[in-house]
């Protein structure tokens, strides 16, 4: 008989990956080296169960119930060793009341589009904890809502009118915050902005935000732990 990888190949394949992610979760000094983002990421060392929930009930439950539901007998599977990380999970540490986008705000059909390409209904459709980088769209991520002015007040040197029409997009963020958290006063001339490297160091995780006023001080640990 020919040998090759044999069949089984596949089964331990699994069983071994499911070994390792089992010894992340009860071993947090090892557990870094385990995670998609290497040793860069956004809340640099933070336990994984901050945001990766242990799902309820045994590891026989939930093979079980995953069983069931694919055998029809369920009408739904559940969560395998630990729940995918949404949106409430952040949320939980990240309460943002003043919030300029919330999130819920854009979950409306006149968005429905918008999901596929922003993905601004989920905090996950712009940051990746995973990662390095603070934000994973370009700064001009601006221009899918911003398109038309209507009659605010417009007092900035040049106009909004005149930089939504000639698409300098990039300005946006060198006077605003996003979601407003640290309060920071906008200019009112262009040419006392922050410039666009520093904007775009900052979200590239590279140096602090460069907005004036402190943020507030989001907690270590998440309020609800299962
Ligand atoms: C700040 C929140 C957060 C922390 C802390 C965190 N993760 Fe994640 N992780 C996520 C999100 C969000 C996803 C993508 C959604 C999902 O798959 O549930 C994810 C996905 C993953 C995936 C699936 C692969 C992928 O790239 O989608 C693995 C594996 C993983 N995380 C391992 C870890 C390990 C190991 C740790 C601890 C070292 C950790 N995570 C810490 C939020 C976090
Ligand atoms: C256990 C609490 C906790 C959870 C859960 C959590 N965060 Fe954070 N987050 C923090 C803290 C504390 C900071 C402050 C800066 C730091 O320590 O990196 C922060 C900072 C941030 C920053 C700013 C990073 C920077 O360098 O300016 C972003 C963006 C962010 N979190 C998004 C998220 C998203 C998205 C999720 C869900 C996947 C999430 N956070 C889950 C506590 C949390
Ligand atoms: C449509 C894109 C988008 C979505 C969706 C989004 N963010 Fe952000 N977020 C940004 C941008 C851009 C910045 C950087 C500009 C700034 O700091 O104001 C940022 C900055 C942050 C920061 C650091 C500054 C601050 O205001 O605290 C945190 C924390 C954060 N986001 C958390 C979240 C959480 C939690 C969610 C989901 C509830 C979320 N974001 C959803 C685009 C987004
Ligand atoms: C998914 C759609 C969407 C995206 C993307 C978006 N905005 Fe907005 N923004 C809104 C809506 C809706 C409002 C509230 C109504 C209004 O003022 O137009 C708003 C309000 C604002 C306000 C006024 C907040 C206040 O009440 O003082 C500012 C400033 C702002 N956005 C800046 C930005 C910047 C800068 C970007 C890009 C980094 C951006 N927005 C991206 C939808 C969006
Ligand atoms: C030079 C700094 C600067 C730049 C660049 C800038 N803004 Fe503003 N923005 C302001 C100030 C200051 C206000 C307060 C109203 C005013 O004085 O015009 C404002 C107000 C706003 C408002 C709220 C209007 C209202 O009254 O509801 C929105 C929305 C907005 N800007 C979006 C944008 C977008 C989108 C861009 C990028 C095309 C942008 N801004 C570029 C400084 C700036």
């Amino acid at each position: 008989m020919k040998k090759g990888f044999p069949r089984t190949g596949p089964l331990w394949v699994g069983l071994i990956v499911t070994v390792t992610l089992i010894t992340a979760f009860n071993s947090p000094e090892q557990e870094q080296f385990l995670s998609p983002g290497g040793d860069r990421e956004m809340h640099e060392g933070m336990a994984c169960e901050q945001c990766h929930q242990e799902t309820p009930g045994t590891l026989r439950q939930q093979v079980q119930a995953n069983v069931h539901h694919w055998l029809g007998f369920r009408e739904s599977g559940v969560g395998f060793i630990t729940d995918p990380v949404g949106s409430e999970d952040c949320q939980d540490c990240h309460e943002m009341p003043g919030n300029l986008h919330p999130i819920h705000r854009f979950a409306h059909s006149e968005y429905f589009e918008l999901r596929e390409i922003l993905g601004q209904h989920e905090c996950s459709g712009c940051h990746d904890h995973h990662s390095p980088v603070n934000v994973v769209h370009s700064m001009t991520f601006c221009m899918h809502c911003h398109e038309t002015w209507g009659n605010k007040p417009d007092t900035i040197t040049p106009r909004h009118t005149t930089l939504i029409a000639e698409e300098r997009w990039e300005t946006c963020l060198q006077c605003h915050e996003f979601h407003g958290s640290r309060g920071h006063q906008e200019p009112t001339l262009l040419s006392e902005a922050f410039s666009v490297e520093q904007i775009q160091q900052y979200l590239d995780g590279n140096q602090p935000a460069p907005y004036s006023g402190k943020l507030p001080k989001y907690p270590e640990e998440r309020k609800s732990q299962r």
